[in-house]
């Protein structure tokens, strides 16, 4: 299935998207860029938070611009402060404002849990859990300031539920980034001010890249699908431009699973159970 190519499938759909700033940190890879992609058809002025590689930054800035969207970018490293104030500063200063941040840059490993090292326990913790805090602190800063009725999407995971033996650094992070969402959700709800998080299954991006380039380890993932396939970047990034669209105005706290149905006890289908 290749859903840029699907007819039926609308990538501007959302008209008040048109000329609203985004922030998409890792923006450059996976998730990130087909959420770039599909903001910058809506017509928004995306910025571009990359790590280390800015290989793709031209070509993703060019397909958005192609589409009647802006773009920058700018490096930066999400578990900074100083990055993260520098990256929300750099959005300011290019597009004059910002109205949506979306808390993407993720990592992980596996490492079976009484061999994680402390180290590796912290890049991820940092990375996945205190980016997306310093990310969503500082843009709500700006929206209080500014009285902007933003929208702050965290990247969440099936992990925010389902254990998952040998990356507990990981599921631990997301549990965390689903209370963190909750908790800014309640908080600045009477500011107008929403925050979801989306909570994908298993999706075609390099983060998965060396699993499904094996055909067993992928065999027993879709195992673990309801709907028999792993995921396309693009069903997230649909995600993403709904959360932060109007359509979603009276929308806050939510965890939205885009899973194919994987936390829906997939063990119980074909009579097992
Ligand atoms: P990816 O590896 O393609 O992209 C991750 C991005 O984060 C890259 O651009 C990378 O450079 C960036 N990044 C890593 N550390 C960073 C840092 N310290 N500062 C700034 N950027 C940094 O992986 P993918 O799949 O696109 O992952 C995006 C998010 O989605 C992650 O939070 C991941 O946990 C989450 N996710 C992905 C799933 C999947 O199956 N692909 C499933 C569930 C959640």
């Amino acid at each position: 299935m290749d859903l840029q190519k699907d007819k039926e499938r609308r990538m501007d759909m959302y008209k008040d998207l048109e000329g609203k700033t985004v922030v998409i940190t890792g923006g450059n890879s996976g998730l990130g860029r087909a959420m770039a992609e599909r903001f910058g058809a809506e017509k928004s002025n995306v910025v571009i938070n990359y790590h280390s590689n800015d290989d793709n930054i031209d070509e993703i800035i060019e397909k958005i611009e192609n589409a009647g969207g802006k773009a920058s970018s700018i490096q930066g490293d999400v578990g900074s402060e100083e990055d993260v104030k520098r990256i929300i500063e750099h959005a300011v200063h290019t597009f004059g404002s910002l109205d949506v941040m979306v808390n993407n840059a993720g990592i992980e490993n596996e490492v079976p849990s009484e061999q994680l090292s402390l180290d590796d326990w912290n890049k991820v913790i940092n990375t996945n859990l205190t980016g997306q805090f310093l990310g969503s602190r500082e843009a709500i800063n700006y929206m209080l300031e500014n009285d902007i009725k933003g929208s702050i999407i965290n990247m969440s995971s099936v992990h925010q539920r389902i254990p998952w033996p040998h990356f507990v650094h990981y599921a631990a992070s997301k549990g965390g980034v689903k209370l963190m969402t909750e908790t800014l959700a309640l908080e600045f709800a009477p500011k107008g001010i929403r925050v979801n998080c989306i909570a994908p299954g298993a999706i075609d991006t390099p983060i998965n890249a060396e699993k499904f380039s094996d055909p067993e380890l992928e065999k027993g993932v879709l195992e673990l699908i309801p709907m028999g396939y792993i995921g396309k970047p693009e069903e997230i990034a649909a995600c993403a431009v709904w959360l932060a669209s109007k359509e979603a105005s009276y929308v806050t706290g939510l965890t939205l699973f885009a899973d194919g149905g994987m936390t829906q006890y997939p063990g119980f289908q074909a009579g097992k159970g």
